[in-house]
């Protein structure tokens, strides 16, 4: 397994666990705020490692003990006040990456949540393809409790992912809930003992690396944008894609792909392509 460390921001860092990609938001003394500078950097983290070739999925995850306390409520909402020009430029961007670039990101995206998830935080995790929580993390959508409420993209962000009871319980009381709970609502795919979470996730991030990466976008660009379609228009849609992607992989999907099915080298319904590849026993 190949390990290599990219150090060159302020705020974020990244390591390349084989062909997965490790993304820290790494102000720990801050809890992981998304300071201005962090949205710089995720801005540039996400637009090197979108054609970076050696990293195949991307794993965002918080440094110590927290995922990320939101916004960071001193740098962006107080001391930008007084400045529209720059609150804006850093507002566009932080919706930008957050909302629009990880969202239809053209590689499989993994949200690991290792602790401490508030208010703007929501929007990383969902805008994630997956999700998966420390069961003893603590999550909330505290703006509420600041005389405020969940904006800019974080209210599509609950629209989008939660059941309209729970986001709008969780939006009024500003409550905060467990991992267990985060996973029982849908906000993330599972829970799992802190102890474990990274060794469950970085396997699952493995396992989805190993899949075409070609096919892997053609899912989750299947899914995200037929959500935003009617069901002619998608179909119509994923029938174009289906020839794209039949065109970016030279049709290796027919040869290989069910080919080595039809010759008996593997069977898709019991494991990935990459099973042909194997030697046999
Ligand atoms: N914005 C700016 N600074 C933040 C921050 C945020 N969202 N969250 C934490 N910090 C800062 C604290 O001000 C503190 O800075 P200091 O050491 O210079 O005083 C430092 O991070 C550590 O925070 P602290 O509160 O001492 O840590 P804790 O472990 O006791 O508590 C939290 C952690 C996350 C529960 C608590 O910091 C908190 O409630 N943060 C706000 C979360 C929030 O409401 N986010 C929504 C934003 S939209």
């Amino acid at each position: 397994m190949s390990e290599s460390k990219m150090s060159e921001w302020k705020t974020v860092t990244v390591d390349l666990d084989g062909s997965v990609a490790v993304v820290t938001l790494n102000r720990p003394h801050k809890r992981n705020a998304m300071s201005p500078q962090l949205h710089i950097d995720m801005s540039d983290v996400l637009e090197k490692l979108r054609y970076d070739t050696a990293s195949k999925v991307l794993v965002i995850t918080g440094a110590g003990e927290s995922f990320c306390a939101g916004m960071d409520l001193k740098e962006f909402f107080v001391e930008l006040k007084d400045n529209p020009a720059e609150f804006d430029r850093i507002y566009r961007m932080a919706t930008e990456w957050r909302y629009r670039t990880l969202r239809y990101y053209p590689k499989p995206t993994i949200c690991m949540v290792n602790g401490y998830c508030f208010g703007g935080a929501f929007t990383v995790v969902e805008a994630c393809d997956l999700a998966y929580v420390a069961k003893e993390a603590t999550l909330g959508l505290s703006e509420i409790n600041f005389k405020h409420y969940p904006g800019g993209s974080v209210s599509k962000s609950l629209a989008n992912l939660l059941r309209p009871r729970d986001a709008l319980f969780l939006a009024m009381t500003g409550r905060t809930f467990k991992g267990d709970r985060a996973a029982e609502i849908g906000f993330v795919n599972a829970a799992y003992p802190a102890a474990d979470l990274r060794r469950e996730v970085m396997a699952i991030a493995h396992e989805i690396a190993q899949k075409d990466p070609d096919a892997l976008q053609a899912c989750k660009e299947g899914y995200r944008f037929s959500l935003e379609m009617s069901a002619e228009a998608s179909m119509n849609f994923t029938a174009a894609k289906s020839d794209q992607l039949t065109m970016r992989q030279k049709d290796s999907w027919r040869s290989e792909g069910i080919g080595d099915f039809l010759s008996g080298k593997y069977r898709p319904g019991l494991g990935g392509h990459e099973q042909a590849a194997k030697p046999s026993s």
